[in-house]
């Protein structure tokens, strides 16, 4: 069974974001509002970094799977721009520049599976912002439906078009209540191949009070809590967590 950043091609399958898509539009906003320089943690395939690097801000994209960051190389070279790709860990990287921005989107830090983990990350982070810089964390606000579902049951992900035909994606879970983390099996399979093939990922799940509480001890100041990237205010039904925090 492979990890999914193996299998980049896929990851951007199903995450792609185009230029003029909301998500995008959401980071676009936060850097006109705190500047730059700007460096994006877990910046995988540059979904973002490499539109964002197409514009005159300053910004690196920091991750540590070569696969994804040969990804982002070759959309950059698609796109026929230039872009500051760093090979490092989220939890201990150590640059010889500070940021106006941190950002860590698209649930990434949900791949930080212990406390400590994020407790490194949020250290890192703090060494590495200027004063008054601002750091954004962008996860999933837990889904209570997900994560009860029936191990053994799948679900459809998606049906996506790619060169070799339709690829058929479905996915089954398990949630373990004590480690907040969820096991994820990714399948998919299209007319070209002869067996179904498997990725699987990790996501820890970030419950909304102990998401502020990690920020609040590990010294941030929360300015803002959003439930989506339409920047409305976080609520027990939105699908996403996005904080926006500076040093306390
Ligand atoms: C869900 S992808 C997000 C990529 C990109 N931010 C986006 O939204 O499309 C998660 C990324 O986190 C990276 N990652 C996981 N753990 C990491 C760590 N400890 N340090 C740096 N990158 C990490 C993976 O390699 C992967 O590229």
């Amino acid at each position: 069974m492979n990890d999914l950043y193996d299998e980049s091609w896929l990851y951007d399958l199903i995450h792609d974001k185009p230029a003029d898509s909301r998500e995008v539009a959401f980071y676009e906003r936060q850097i006109s509002r705190f500047g730059s320089p700007v460096l994006e943690l877990a910046c995988g395939t540059g979904n973002y970094l490499v539109i964002l690097s197409q514009t005159d801000v300053e910004i690196s994209g920091l991750d540590n799977s070569d696969e994804m960051l040969h990804a982002a190389e070759r959309r950059a070279e698609r796109q026929h721009t230039e872009t500051n790709l760093i090979n490092a860990d989220m939890r201990s990287f150590e640059l010889d520049q500070k940021f106006a921005l941190i950002f860590v989107a698209g649930n990434s830090l949900q791949h930080l599976l212990k406390k400590e983990d994020v407790e490194a990350c949020f250290a890192s982070v703090r060494r590495h912002l200027k004063p008054g810089g601002k750091f954004i964390v962008e996860v999933f606000n837990p889904s209570l439906e997900l994560l009860n579902r029936h191990p053994q049951e799948r679900f459809l992900v998606g049906e996506y078009e790619t060169e070799n035909g339709a690829v058929v994606l479905t996915e089954n879970v398990r949630y373990d209540v004590a480690t907040q983390i969820n096991f994820i099996d990714w399948h998919y399979q299209n007319q070209f191949m002869n067996d179904e093939q498997t990725v699987s990922f990790t996501m820890r799940q970030f419950f909304p009070q102990e998401l502020d509480a990690l920020f609040e001890y590990n010294g941030f100041r929360i300015h803002a809590k959003y439930g989506d990237f339409d920047e409305s205010v976080f609520s027990g039904e939105s699908p996403k967590q996005i904080i926006v925090a500076s040093l306390a």
